[in-house]
């Protein structure tokens, strides 16, 4: 039976939950894909976590150059995160000749071109599974399931941190501070929150996965990016009381116009398949020409979930002789000629606070008609009599980005508006 030595740099949770399944399901690889996969070392200073694994003290190493000389490691795991020594070390395996298999979003999506260069010039193989929506198998699916189609949009809650926030929120009408707070109790959301929170995890998700979909290299840079800390209470009341669900979506659209990709807090009709994805599940909804609608749905994050992915992508290369590469020209300018929209069409949420005065409704609407942009409704909330100040809440019929960024600073300039508190996008 052929032997595959496996190194694995970092035995953080990813990589704690790697080697687990590694060595607990080393015999049912023998069995089921007749290999047999041995983790040969590892590469983590942390004695706690390798005495907590029982890793044997002979297969931890102590540098990245003990591993890649190693003549019995093949494929190199990158599972310690951050962005520069993840590089070097990927960067040194391939060089010699080593598969990688990485989670590492940020370096993907930034180095994908740098690293598939030298993985090539090695004929060494470079699988990323984990670094997209951890266990659920997004990335296979568009190489290897979907690929008969055209795909003209993904659309996806890519997120675990905020989505847990944003159903805690929605089911116990809690605060974003304090719901932000149990997630990081809970060791969903990280000491400093940003990345999560601000959407820069799910634009780098993103950004990967568009770029798998529509055969085009879409860079982080083009992602249009807006996070949930701004999102309020009544925000989430309005979408109850209107019939939506308010998640943080990821979103790719391709068409003979250009591509648009974008992440940002959005109002999903109730009865949508997202609206129905809650705490720290993901899920991601794709259309294809032929296929039509499929969702996958799973665990984003955590060390089963993500090392199911790893080790499905070690799996892959350890029985394949040939590696299988990116589907879009991966260069570093590869993405020059391609035009990615900013000015893109939605339906648009809207609360401000203005004067309780006659006519006010009307001059509002006035504004509106004037950018060509048709209202779905627009409701007067009771406010407090005593400042004589109302919410107002609104819904737009689909129009342009630009569009109603030109309504709502003409609306912020009116004399009566206290001030334009929220402006969502919707979904319907
Ligand atoms: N922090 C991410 C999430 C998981 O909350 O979904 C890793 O990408």
């Amino acid at each position: 039976m052929k032997k595959v030595g496996v190194a694995i740099l970092g035995l953080g949770v990813v990589g704690g939950g790697t080697y687990q399944i590694l060595t607990e399901h080393r015999e049912f690889y023998q069995r089921t894909q007749n290999v047999d996969i041995v983790v040969e070392s590892v590469l983590e200073l942390n004695r706690e976590r390798t005495r907590a694994l029982g890793v044997p003290s002979d297969k931890i190493a102590s540098n990245i150059a003990e591993i890649v000389s190693d003549p019995d490691v093949s494929i190199v795991v990158e599972v310690i995160g951050g962005v520069e020594a993840a590089r070097e070390y990927v960067l040194a395996a391939l060089n010699a000749g080593k598969t990688v298999v990485t989670s590492n979003k940020e370096l993907f999506c930034k180095y994908s071109h740098e690293l598939e260069r030298a993985a090539k010039r090695q004929n060494a193989g470079l699988y990323f599974e984990a670094s997209c929506v951890g266990g659920v198998p997004i990335i296979r699916t568009l190489l290897d399931g979907v690929q008969a189609n055209k795909i003209s949009s993904m659309m996806g809650i890519i997120n675990g941190t905020t989505n847990y926030i944003l159903t805690k929120m929605t089911n116990e009408g809690t605060s974003y501070e304090e719901s932000l707070r149990e997630a990081q109790q809970l060791g969903y959301a990280e000491a400093d929150p940003t990345a999560d929170v601000e959407g820069f995890d799910a634009a780098y998700k993103l950004s990967i996965l568009a770029s798998l979909a529509f055969h085009t290299k879409v860079p982080f840079t083009k992602v249009f990016r807006e996070g949930i800390s701004g999102v309020s209470k009544e925000d989430i009341a309005d979408a109850k009381e209107l019939g939506y669900i308010l998640k943080l979506l990821a979103i790719g659209k391709q068409s003979d116009a250009g591509i648009e990709v974008r992440v940002h807090p959005t109002f999903v009709r109730k009865d949508h398949p997202l609206a129905s994805v809650n705490d720290s599940f993901n899920a991601v909804f794709l259309t294809g020409d032929s296929v039509g609608d499929v969702m996958l749905y799973g665990r984003g994050a955590g060390a089963l979930p993500t090392g199911s992915a790893i080790v499905s992508d070690i799996i892959y290369a350890a029985t394949h002789s040939e590696n299988k590469y990116s589907t879009f020209k991966n260069t570093a300018n590869a993405d020059k000629d391609t035009n990615f929209i900013s000015d893109f069409k939605s339906a648009y949420y809207m609360r401000l606070t203005v004067e309780d005065k006659a006519g006010f409704l009307a001059k509002i609407a006035t504004v509106f008609g004037k950018h060509n942009i048709s209202l779905v409704e627009l409701l007067q909330k009771p406010g407090k009599a005593e400042d004589g100040k109302v919410p107002l809440v609104l819904v737009t019929h689909e129009t342009h980005e630009m569009s109603i960024r030109k309504a709502v600073a003409k609306i912020n300039s009116m004399e009566g508006v206290a001030h334009v508190d929220t402006v969502l996008r919707v979904v319907s």
